[in-house]
């Protein structure tokens, strides 16, 4: 997961290049009284006891937020790590909405790492996974991915995916033991408002009474199983309203819903108090599919404009050959490159033709 919207990378020292390297240069400067590795075997255990990996609860979300920032902030080098993401929350939200599938690993009782599954539907993604650097390379991240491969297997996924650092062999390493593998870049692009967005009042799920909401869910699980079977957004956009995280836009022509944004801005949401976050967006399959994105990308911006706030933040993977491309056109610039893991190597709705806006974090 390499940077939520709202991080000030320009802060950064530059990790070195090999993720193996930071860490453990890291590690040395986060070493407990204790060193952890002497508490810890090399099959997992402490000695003082073992590494616990138990479902999470509410009170522990301040711990794991801490522990998200530091790990985040000390692996791109950050001088102060817990800026990493400030005003964002892409945990707690999450945590309210349904806690299903979210992880802590403790040892000795106290919490040194979280792991996030998530499902939309048939699809299934994983992250933020993040450890305390004072326990790097010693098996907690192992861990803390096992509970979530069995929520994968339990909610019978069919496409399940992460985001990570392309720079480095360990993430790629530690993810490809549990059967993901490399595809292709996700690239994080971002769009600065100016006073020149076109004025545009697109229809949001917000603006809809209660009686059509679950009309409009189900057209929207209509067009988004037609870019991949079971692909289900309707949780994310009943999360994004019940907890105001932001804005679903709905772009209807001639009655037939074409295409989505599900968007989240706001302090203390993944977009955080700046930015208007495309958490996900998808326009119906077809020859009308790039005149559609367009209309989505304006409605986007639109939104932005109305809300105040100063950019556009989206994902796409450059397997989406087409919508990659309309995105520089659009004006949209590469803010940062992730990599793209899909479990079997699964090619799912990231090829070309598709015109869908994501990045698994
Ligand atoms: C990434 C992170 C979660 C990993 O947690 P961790 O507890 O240090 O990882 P583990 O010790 O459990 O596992 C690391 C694995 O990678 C393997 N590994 C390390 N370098 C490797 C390499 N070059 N090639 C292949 N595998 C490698 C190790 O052998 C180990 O596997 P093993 O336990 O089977 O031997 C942790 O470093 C972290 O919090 N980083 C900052 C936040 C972050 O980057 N999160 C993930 C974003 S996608």
């Amino acid at each position: 997961m390499p940077l939520p919207p709202s991080g000030n990378f320009s802060k950064s020292t530059h990790a070195p290049d090999n993720g193996v390297g930071v860490s453990s240069k890291v590690n040395a400067a986060y070493l407990p009284p204790v060193s952890a590795h002497h508490l810890i075997k090399p099959d997992g255990d402490s000695e003082n006891g073992d590494i616990t990996v138990r479902a999470m609860r509410e009170a522990d979300l301040p711990e794991v937020d801490h522990i998200f920032r530091l790990a985040f902030g000390t692996f791109i080098n950050l001088p102060d790590p817990m800026a990493f993401a400030a005003g964002a929350d892409l945990i707690g939200p999450r945590f309210r909405h349904d806690p299903d599938g979210m992880f802590v690993a403790e040892i000795n009782g106290r919490i040194m790492g979280s792991a996030l599954a998530n499902r939309w539907g048939s699809v299934g993604f994983f992250g933020p996974l993040t450890v305390h650097p004072e326990v790097w390379d010693q098996g907690v991240g192992r861990r803390l991915m096992e509970p979530c491969m069995d929520s994968f297997t339990r909610w019978n996924c069919t496409h399940t995916v992460l985001f990570t650092f392309p720079h480095s062999t360990k993430h790629v390493g530690l993810y490809q033991k549990f059967g993901f593998w490399p595809r292709f870049l996700t690239v994080m692009m971002s769009k600065n408002i100016g006073e020149d967005v076109e004025p545009f009042k697109p229809l949001l799920f917000s603006s809809l009474s209660d009686g059509t909401h679950a009309g409009m869910l189900r057209e929207c699980l209509e067009l988004t199983s037609k870019v991949y079977p079971g692909l289900d957004l309707t949780q994310e956009i009943i999360n994004v309203h019940r907890q105001q995280l932001g804005e679903t836009i709905l772009l209807h022509s001639t009655g037939v819903l074409e295409a989505i944004a599900i968007c989240q801005f706001g302090l203390g949401t993944e977009g955080g108090p700046d930015t208007c976050y495309v958490k996900f967006a998808a326009v119906r399959p077809g020859a009308t599919a790039p005149a559609h994105f367009e209309q989505l990308l304006n409605a986007c911006e639109s939104l932005a404009a109305q809300r105040g706030l100063n950019r556009v933040f989206a994902g796409v993977s450059t397997a989406r050959h087409e919508a990659y491309r309309q995105m520089i056109d659009h004006g949209y610039r590469n803010e940062v490159q992730g990599l793209g893991m899909a479990l079997d190597n699964t090619e799912g709705y990231s090829r070309p033709g598709l015109f869908v806006l994501d990045d698994w974090r």
